[in-house]
């Protein structure tokens, strides 16, 4: 039977780089959701269609090709991945990202690649739309301030010149508006098991999460 692991949380939570770490140790493919979402962002505003355009943000999204090598997500062919995480993005994917049509057919997508491959995805609505009957279910949460400090140094890291403040404002308004938004919106499925990760490191996460899915495994 394959396996699945559905990993939720609001943006900076330490989501993809703990989805990453897990999906080496249990061979596990590593499927960033949110980097699908951040690719029609990326094309739409390339192609300057607003969010309000449904009609042609969906006929545009009818055109691109997702699949993921090395999480890495591959858009038509091209490795995006330095193109999807910028500021300019950030700031606006949230409203590509409310659309419905746009959730319908990239969750498709998603329960697709679950089905050929044992995967381990990161986003805000795969332990509760997405994967409903994953093997395991995660939902990491840290105070907005931890992760405007984590996502300040990821990103200083890249090189990309960065503003604290913005990036806390960032965070708070997206987790306002995944949280409220109309269509699947961001929350602990009830059989998630829950890990505020403020004040653990990277290490400390991945041992919990390890030793729960090292536990049920072994029983299995
Ligand atoms: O995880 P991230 O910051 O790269 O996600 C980018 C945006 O995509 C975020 O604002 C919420 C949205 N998203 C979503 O609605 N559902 C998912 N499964 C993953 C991301």
């Amino acid at each position: 039977m394959r396996i699945s692991v559905a990993i939720d949380g609001p943006a900076g939570a330490g989501k993809s780089t703990i989805a990453k770490i897990i999906g080496e140790k249990f061979n596990l493919m590593y499927i960033n959701t949110g980097s699908m979402y951040r690719a029609v962002t990326l094309r739409s505003l390339e192609k300057e269609i607003e969010a309000n355009d449904v009609k042609s943000v969906c006929k545009l999204v009818s055109t691109l090709d997702m699949h993921f090598k090395n999480d890495r997500l591959i858009l038509n062919g091209e490795d995006v991945n330095d193109l999807i995480t910028t500021p300019r993005i950030s700031n606006n994917v949230s409203a590509y990202a409310s659309i419905k049509e746009v959730r319908q057919n990239l969750v498709a997508v998603m329960q697709k690649m679950a089905k050929q491959y044992d995967v381990i995805m990161d986003g805000r609505d795969i332990g509760t739309v997405v994967l409903k009957d994953a093997t395991f279910k995660f939902f990491l949460t840290a105070t907005p301030e931890e992760r405007a400090d984590r996502r300040y140094n990821e990103l200083k890291n890249k090189g990309i010149d960065v503003n604290y403040e913005e990036i806390l404002n960032d965070i708070i308004k997206r987790d306002y508006i995944d949280s409220h938004r109309e269509v699947d919106p961001l929350r602990k499925a009830d059989d998630a098991i829950e890990i505020n990760t403020t004040g653990l490191n990277i290490n400390e996460v991945v041992d919990k999460i390890a030793s729960v899915m090292e536990t049920k495994l072994e029983n299995r």
